[in-house]
């Protein structure tokens, strides 16, 4: 549309001499030649119009026919013609090549600097702007992540116990109902010995359960992953994904939650084996609290505390 740009000419002007001196030189070289054929032709047509059709045969000059000045004088010009190609006109002799061609390479040496200069600054760049997209695509993942609330649910003692020989130390209906409610359309995220504590896959909610097993098997639909990375990423399309036990993975999944679901059961259980990591409170803000008491149907006294992260 806007017509092609026009190119600008590579060729710089000694480079231009260069070529130029060297055209000049084949034609000066190329109408000396011509000269000397004509000599020759021209030497021998007035031999032959002399010695052989008579013309100007009583022309002589100290008792020489014409034709032998003509063709002296004609020879003087040619080697005066000579005289100019290679001896005044020697303008490229060897030390004026070798003079050029110092002056070619140095010129080629310097765009050669020039040019690894541009592609050194423009290597600096593309390394820059790679780095800048690794840090943005790191950035857009950690958003991604932290898009989703991850949220570890958990009933635990007042000393953290979670459980014993695979199992809940007790039965609190309102923190299996509030369970329910929180985790219902979403995704469980899990270790195999939590899940392998359930009689029957929990209806209404995605299991993933984590195992270093290659070959575990699990009921269809329940989400089989080596480990925790992986847990997350699986549950990536759920904007509330729930990390729902046991003690190891919530040892590994604290320090990247956002969001913690505790029932505080308000008694201590020395017999459990299993254990809730340490709650750092510089780390987390309580932001609400509901307590129960102990009633016919709740043999502890317990809270429901949400956390969130600083
Ligand atoms: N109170 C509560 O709210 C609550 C909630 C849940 C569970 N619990 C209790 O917690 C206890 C179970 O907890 P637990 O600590 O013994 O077991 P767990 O955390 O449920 O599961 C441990 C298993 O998970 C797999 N695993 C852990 N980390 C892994 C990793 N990084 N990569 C791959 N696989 C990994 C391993 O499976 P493989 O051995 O197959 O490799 C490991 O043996 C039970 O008593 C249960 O009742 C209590």
């Amino acid at each position: 549309m806007f017509g092609k740009k026009k190119q600008v000419p590579t060729i710089d002007k000694d480079q231009l001499e260069l070529i130029e001196n060297a055209q000049k030189r084949i034609r000066q070289k190329k109408r000396l030649y011509i000269h000397f054929v004509i000599f020759l032709i021209g030497a021998v047509f007035l031999i032959i119009a002399n010695t052989v059709l008579g013309i100007g045969k009583d022309i002589t000059l100290l008792g020489k026919e014409w034709f032998l000045y003509a063709i002296l004088i004609w020879l003087f010009l040619f080697a005066y013609h000579f005289f100019n190609v290679f001896i005044t006109n020697k303008f490229m002799g060897k030390d004026w090549e070798k003079k050029q061609l110092d002056k070619l390479v140095g010129q080629q040496q310097q765009r050669i600097e020039k040019l690894k200069s541009k592609l050194l600054k423009e290597e600096t760049k593309i390394a820059q702007s790679q780095a800048y997209n690794e840090a943005k695509a790191l950035e857009s993942n950690k958003t991604k992540r932290t898009s989703n609330l991850l949220t570890i649910i958990v009933a635990a003692g007042e000393d953290n116990a979670i459980g014993k020989d695979n199992d809940l130390i007790w039965h609190l209906s309102n923190d299996l109902k509030r369970f329910k409610k929180l985790t219902s359309g979403h995704h469980i995220i899990m270790g195999r010995k939590t899940f392998e504590s359930f009689p029957k896959p929990l209806p209404n909610r995605t299991h993933i359960v984590i195992t270093r097993q290659s070959d575990y098997k699990a009921p269809d639909g329940v989400i089989i992953v080596n480990n925790l990375e992986d847990a997350i990423d699986a549950a990536r399309s759920d904007e509330q994904p729930f990390i729902i036990g046991g003690g190891e993975i919530y040892k590994q999944s604290l320090t990247i939650a956002d969001k913690l679901e505790i029932t505080r059961v308000h008694a201590t259980f020395e017999d459990a084996d299993t254990f809730f990591p340490e709650i750092n409170e510089s780390q987390w803000k309580e932001i609400s609290r509901t307590t129960h008491d102990a009633d016919e149907n709740h043999k502890y006294a317990f809270s429901f505390i949400t956390y969130e992260r600083r």
